[in-house]
């Protein structure tokens, strides 16, 4: 896989909810985008850094805070299907494939299947299929199916964000189904929940460590 600058790696133990996963990331996020920049302003091309911009690579709150809050749904998410989109290192996926879920994970970095097969290996995960999915992408988009669950953590960080991540969801959440997104009050997230109620959805609300849960549902 094309990668423009080598990536120092590390592998740091996590625990959610009595889960128990061994995570293969980023050593140092700062680091590599500086390495990452420089390789790219060398060759003329500093333009791509959004593309190539390893965002997906550590293991930030909002997705230890979407874990748990899938975790606490164990019972029910057990044996169902579950869609997670601009999932990084999806650790949330991880989790819901330990409590039993059939889990699709998506991303657009070229690298995040990469680091997912290793952590697929790393933890012995079944039951977890992966796709490269730009939801900026609407044919692209038409290869996902609808799923009863649709997950998301620290998806809200550029401006168009809110507007394609709520599509993004309500074209692949089932009728009845349940979406949480999890969000660390970026500055984004109003204008999301704004975008998610123009498209029907309703929407509730909780914090946890510090992370905006939002729970959306559509009947
Ligand atoms: C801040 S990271 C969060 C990663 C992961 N969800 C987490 O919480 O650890 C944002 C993620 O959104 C992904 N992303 C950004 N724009 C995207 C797009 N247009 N389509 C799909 N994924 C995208 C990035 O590649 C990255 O993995």
């Amino acid at each position: 896989m094309y990668s423009p600058v080598p990536h120092v790696l590390t592998i740091r133990p996590i625990r959610i909810a009595g889960v128990d996963l061994r995570i293969e990331c980023l050593e140092d996020l700062e680091k590599t985008i500086d390495r990452l920049f420089e390789v790219l302003q060398a060759g003329g091309e500093p333009s791509l850094l959004e593309e190539f911009c390893p965002y997906f690579g550590v293991i930030w709150p909002s997705a230890v805070a979407l874990a748990e809050a899938v975790a606490e749904r164990g019972s029910i998410i057990r044996g169902s299907e579950v869609l997670e989109i601009g999932c990084g290192l999806a650790i949330p996926s991880l989790v819901a494939t330990r409590l039993g879920a059939r889990v699709t994970a998506t991303d657009f970095h070229p690298l995040v299947n990469e680091f997912l097969k290793r952590n697929i290996a790393l933890n012995r995960i079944k039951n977890l299929n992966y796709l490269r999915i730009d939801w900026r992408n609407n044919s692209k988009q038409q290869e996902l199916s609808r799923y009863p669950w649709v997950i998301a953590s620290d998806v809200l960080y550029e401006r168009q964000h809110p507007e394609l991540v709520a599509r993004a969801i309500h074209s692949h959440l089932s009728p009845g189904g349940t979406a949480i997104i999890a969000d660390p009050a970026r500055p984004y997230l109003q204008p999301f929940v704004q975008e998610v109620t123009k498209l029907g959805f309703t929407h509730e609300l909780s914090v946890r460590k510090d992370v905006f849960i939002i729970t959306l549902r559509k009947t």
